[in-house]
């Protein structure tokens, strides 16, 4: 985000009351005209500002979820997104798989305040309380050669849109968990119905720690953008900025620029260089040096011996 747009809403948080456009731009060092543009684009964002003709600009404090629709819309790209929002679910993946039964197009997104039943990789359960980002994404994508990469294109999305909204950095360990000091801040979870060969559509979940608390067994492996920015943090326009650079991505893996893909998913690993445990899903497990990625989003592990080992799936411990 625009360092100055971040000011803005510095300015006005500090405050419930409103906020003259003369002494916005007497900080910023801006014409009053630029404060009013910039404010303009702070509610395209999704930002709630009411505007008084003598008084100013207020922030309102709502981070009401129900209104994400209306905040999506316009952002360019393959992708029309629209939100179908549920206050509690047992879990967005399964609203989102009837959707996608009754033919929704592609990206139809079902994001929820709570989930009950929330569902992790590896048959893990996903914690979601209020306050995170829980959403599922349908995609219909043409070809079954994506969907290796499409979780890396989540992945980068995620911390590319972090980055763009907060500039905070974060890193991913393959395939797509994002982390902030090796504590994990968000998951991604891929389903979905192919039939020879024929995919029908893709349910991408997401599941991104904002403002949630999380339950004192998981401090010390997961954190939430709360905990590192030390405030309470507004989620239309987060998601707005991770939805902007997954349509970005999504448009690469359409076109077929699968470098694009791995040279993005590589800037942010924290996983390639680093010695691996990975277990596999077949209940066998691999130590080695993590080297790369391959074309198609696999790790490649050279093992001990020398081999090299092309990894699909499954669920790598970094080793110091
Ligand atoms: C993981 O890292 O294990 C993946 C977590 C995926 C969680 C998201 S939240 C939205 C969607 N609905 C679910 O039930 N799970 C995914």
């Amino acid at each position: 985000m625009d360092q100055r747009l971040r000011e803005i809403i510095d300015i006005l948080s500090s405050t419930k009351d409103y906020v003259p456009g003369t002494v916005i731009a007497r900080r910023l060092g801006l014409s009053r005209a630029m404060v009013h543009r910039l404010v303009e684009e702070l509610k395209l964002l999704g930002y709630i500002i009411e505007t008084h003709p003598r008084r100013g600009y207020r922030l309102l404090v709502s981070d009401d979820l129900s209104l994400a629709d209306r905040y999506v819309r316009d952002i360019p790209g393959p992708l029309k997104f629209r939100v179908h929002y549920v206050e509690k679910c047992a879990s967005t993946q399964d609203i989102a798989e009837a959707l996608a039964r009754q033919g929704v197009p592609e990206g139809t997104i079902v994001l929820a305040e709570e989930m009950s039943k929330g569902r992790g990789r590896m048959g893990r359960e996903w914690i979601a309380s209020k306050g995170g980002l829980w959403f599922t994404i349908i995609l219909r994508p043409r070809k079954i050669r994506y969907l290796q990469l499409l979780s890396l294109v989540a992945g980068a999305s995620i911390v590319e849109g972090i980055e763009g909204f907060l500039g905070v950095k974060t890193m991913l360990k393959w395939p797509n968990d994002v982390l902030y000091n090796d504590l994990k801040l968000a998951g991604i979870l891929v389903e979905g119905r192919v039939e020879a060969d024929i995919v029908d559509y893709i349910l991408l979940g997401i599941g991104l720690n904002v403002n949630n608390n999380l339950p004192s067994w998981l401090k010390d492996k997961a954190t939430t953008l709360a905990n590192i920015t030390g405030r309470k943090l507004p989620r239309i326009p987060l998601l707005r900025s991770i939805l902007y650079r997954f349509n970005e991505n999504y448009k690469a893996l359409v076109e077929e620029q699968y470098d694009r893909i791995t040279s993005l998913w590589r800037k942010y690993s924290t996983t390639i260089g680093s010695r691996v445990r990975v277990h596999l899903i077949d209940g066998r497990t691999i130590e080695g040096l993590a080297e790369d990625i391959a074309d198609d989003g696999s790790l490649v592990v050279k093992l001990t011996n020398g081999t090299r080992i092309l990894v699909y799936a499954g669920d790598v411990e970094h080793l110091r």
